[in-house]
């Protein structure tokens, strides 16, 4: 059993990574905490209660985060990708959750789960950092009650907000280096090259349509979205980030890691929001003078289709 808390900004692909942890037996899904990020925090938290109650979890509890970044104000939102709602326009899909909001911020509420959890907890961030560099910075002593931080975020050598920069990790720079290079938790990183290579096609989503009642609303929800990616990529399909980061959190080694000391660009100009992996050899980076004392695991490869098996056997209900 995993245990899990899940900080997003919903989100299609967000919806996504929610629906595989409710729809996973083997996951104890201890809370979802929210940020800003694809749009504002009201619509993401919003969004994470509607998602939770098309799973009927009224139990898990649920805490609004930061609704900016640390340092600068966020640039723009991604209603382009996601729709003005977060979920393509069609959120009305899904019902109302009876339970609204715990009666705290999301960095206190993953502080209290973290430091009552009896096992080592699993964090994915699925969305900008701000809410996990909050953590880290002010309550420190729950290092020690986390298992790994599995994150959606980067990419090596590409980018999709900008040239160079992913979206989750250009959305707050500052936050994104505290947590991958100020910080000393174990760390997996799930960037975009990856996830792009697990893109799912028009016949997965078809299977997942015909799947069940849970399966078709995903697939309603995601029409824009897939409408987005197809032409972005020249084929009917869709790029589920998050879900692909969160099927390696609750399957910890399906995805294929190496380890690379990282640094993440945060001053202005046109690589802000980059992550550096340092992938030279060990003697390389001694000659150079890099210590590489900080090393985060970064997803490079996988059995591709065992993922898009794993999320749609688990998506299927
Ligand atoms: C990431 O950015 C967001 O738009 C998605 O939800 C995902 O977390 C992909 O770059
Ligand atoms: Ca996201």
């Amino acid at each position: 059993m995993t245990a899990l808390i899940i900080d997003t900004d919903p989100g299609v692909d967000d919806a996504f990574a929610i629906a595989l942890a409710c729809a996973s037996p083997d996951v104890d899904l201890l809370g979802v905490t929210t940020v800003f990020g694809n749009v504002g925090l009201a619509m993401t938290t919003r969004n994470a209660l509607r998602v939770l109650a098309l799973y009927g979890r009224e139990d898990v509890p649920v805490a609004a985060g930061a609704d900016r970044p640390l340092v600068y104000p966020h640039p723009h939102r991604a209603r382009y990708v996601h729709g003005e709602d977060g979920l393509g326009n069609r959120a009305d899909l899904l019902p109302e959750r009876a339970t609204g909001v715990a009666g705290t911020d999301a960095v206190a509420l993953m502080a209290s789960l973290l430091e009552s959890a009896a096992e080592p907890v699993t964090i994915v961030p699925i969305g900008p950092l701000t809410n996990i560099a909050l953590l880290l910075a002010a309550h420190p002593a729950v290092r020690g009650k986390i298992e790994r931080v599995v994150i959606m975020g980067g990419g090596v050598g590409i980018g999709n907000v900008t040239a160079a920069a992913e979206f989750n990790i250009w959305s707050d720079p500052e936050a994104a280096r505290r947590v991958l290079v100020e910080e000393d938790v174990p760390t997996v990183l799930v960037p975009l090259d990856l996830t792009h290579r697990c893109t799912v096609d028009g016949a997965w989503l078809d299977r997942l349509a015909a799947s069940g009642p849970r399966g078709r609303t995903l697939v309603e929800l995601i029409a824009a979205y897939r409408e987005f990616y197809s032409r972005n990529l020249g084929i009917d399909g869709s790029v589920v980030h998050d879900a692909v980061a969160m099927a390696e959190a609750i399957s910890p080694g399906l995805l294929v890691t190496e380890t690379y000391p990282v640094d993440v660009e945060c001053a202005p100009g046109p690589a802000r929001g980059t992550v550096i992996a340092d992938r030279r050899s060990a003697i390389a980076r001694d000659r150079s003078g890099v210590d590489g004392s900080r090393e985060v695991a970064v997803a490079v490869d996988a059995d591709l289709d065992a993922v898009r098996e794993f999320l749609l056997s688990r998506l299927s209900s």
